[in-house]
């Protein structure tokens, strides 16, 4: 495989310069920026770098639409409810271009990648001056430079599947930060829309990783969630002899008291050798996201995922034999084309066995360009809601029992926010990644705490500062 594009330092300077383009064009103003982001981690991480660019540009961030003077929405095109939304959106901000007719709507992201989205916004959405692919971020200063001076609408869905490093980035302030260490898909799993709109996979190059995991820490950041589409496949393109164990090893080793956290990982990818680092590696959360979509070998095989529900239990059986406490999450599909009951029997046999402390469930969601969009499939919308709601009902009764199970342990807590509720006004995280509040003296955001867990319900445990 050849090795990924890094974009150069020429093409990013030039980046640079451009911001101080716009810089120039609109110091006087003192502008105003609201960014809105569907989707996943990864989406939030690249907001975060077009955050960073307008904070360079001279922008001051705003938390309300109504008064910025760009605009921008980063979209998910994972689900179609979540193309619905930043439609509706958008649509909403015709009023406010109407009265403002200065202010610049932007869109960006994976639903900016699919041409049938970028047909629509040119057709229906005048509003929008700019939009841009996942390709195109890192060409966002030469972009709204032209939106600025050319006074046109302006469209750029090209590029290549590469990597930008060096770009700003204006984190949310806070405990946890997230770090990309790699982008796109090489899976194509037959749902989704993701490798074609995030193209091949990339990895960053383990010293930039690691550099950027330094700043962090410096920086106070105490709980980095190291970002990818699959991160077991990490370092497969680079030739450099590391893998995803191996840069969790290599994490591991730099200085500071924080967790580490990663996601997403594949079950065709995982490994004892991944689990075995993980138990090695004392900053490595003991925390497991790894999707197995259906419990059925048949469905399995028709979402392209390459493992069985067989293998599947293995992996869990192997990660909890090496780290006993560890926590488990999983997504599931309900309703893929095609799906019988007793391909959903099996998919609620996993659930009940496995035990998971969370789960993120969906009703399957055609997304057209994706193979599954052209299956078959017989079963009424009616139906895919009744098995949707009975996966819920049985998940929610193996949250309620091991939420109780946590009930008077003593137990390492990170707090990063405050509660709504006034008797336990923070919010914190277990080592699992699990929600708590928490109350008692001298608590500080961005610390760790030991704390003792007082009561539980079904989405909170309740602790106080020991
Ligand atoms: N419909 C429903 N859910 C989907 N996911 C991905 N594509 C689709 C789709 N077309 C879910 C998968 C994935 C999660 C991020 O989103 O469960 O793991
Ligand atoms: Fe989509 Fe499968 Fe890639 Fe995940 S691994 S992004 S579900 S194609």
């Amino acid at each position: 495989m050849p090795a990924p594009v890094t974009v150069s330092k020429e093409q990013l300077d030039k980046q640079f310069t451009y911001i101080d383009a716009v810089a120039g064009l609109i110091r006087d103003k003192r502008p105003r920026a609201y960014t809105h982001t569907f989707g996943c981690q990864q989406n939030e991480a690249d907001t975060e770098r077009i955050r960073g660019m307008l904070h360079e540009m001279g922008y001051e961030m705003t938390n309300n639409a109504d008064e910025a003077d760009f605009i921008l929405f980063n979209t998910c095109a994972v689900r179609e409810h979540a193309e619905d939304r930043a439609f509706g959106n958008i649509g909403a901000l015709s009023h406010l271009k109407k009265r403002r007719p200065e202010v610049i709507i932007a869109l960006c992201g994976c639903m900016a990648q699919q041409e049938k989205n970028v047909e629509k916004i040119k057709k229906s959405y005048p509003q929008v001056s700019l939009l841009f692919g996942t390709h195109a971020l890192w060409r966002f200063p030469s972009l709204l430079y032209r939106v600025l001076t050319e006074k046109k609408r302006v469209f750029d869905i090209g590029g290549e599947d590469d990597i930008a490093e060096g770009l700003p980035v204006l984190r949310a302030r806070g405990a946890k930060a997230w770090l990309s260490i790699m982008y796109g898909c090489n899976n194509f799993c037959t749902y989704c829309i993701v490798p074609y709109v995030r193209g091949r996979e990339r990895s960053r190059r383990p010293e930039e990783i690691e550099r950027e995991l330094r700043e962090l820490i410096a920086a106070g950041y105490k709980e980095i969630t190291l970002l990818g589409q699959n991160v077991n496949s990490y370092g497969k393109d680079l030739g450099l002899n590391i893998d995803f164990a191996g840069l969790l090893r290599r994490l591991n080793a730099v200085p500071g008291d924080f967790w580490l956290r990663f996601m997403t990982s594949h079950p065709k990818d995982a490994s004892p050798r991944l689990f075995d680092a993980m138990a090695d590696c004392e900053k490595v959360a003991k925390q497991l996201h790894l999707p197995f979509q259906s419990g059925s070998n048949e469905i399995l095989r028709r979402m392209n995922r390459h493992y069985t529900a067989e293998s599947y239990r293995t992996l869990i059986q192997d990660a909890r034999q090496k780290m006993p406490d560890i926590t488990l999450s999983s997504d599931i599909i309900v309703g893929f084309p095609g799906e019988t009951e007793q391909d959903f029997a099996q998919t609620l046999a996993l659930v009940d066995e496995v035990r998971f402390d969370l789960l993120f469930t969906f009703l399957y969601s055609p997304r057209s360009g994706t193979p599954a969009a052209s299956y078959e499939d017989p079963v009424t919308p009616e139906e895919k809601q009744r098995r949707f709601e009975r996966l819920l009902r049985v998940q929610d009764e193996i949250v309620a029992e091991r939420q109780a199970a946590y009930q008077g342990k003593r137990l390492r807590l990170l707090v990063d926010g405050m509660a709504k509720g006034p008797d336990y006004p923070y919010t914190a995280r277990t080592e699992g990644n699990l929600l708590v509040c928490v109350c008692g003296d001298g608590i500080q955001t961005g610390e760790f705490i030991q704390a003792e867990i007082e009561k539980t319900t079904l989405r909170c445990l309740f602790a106080r500062k020991l």
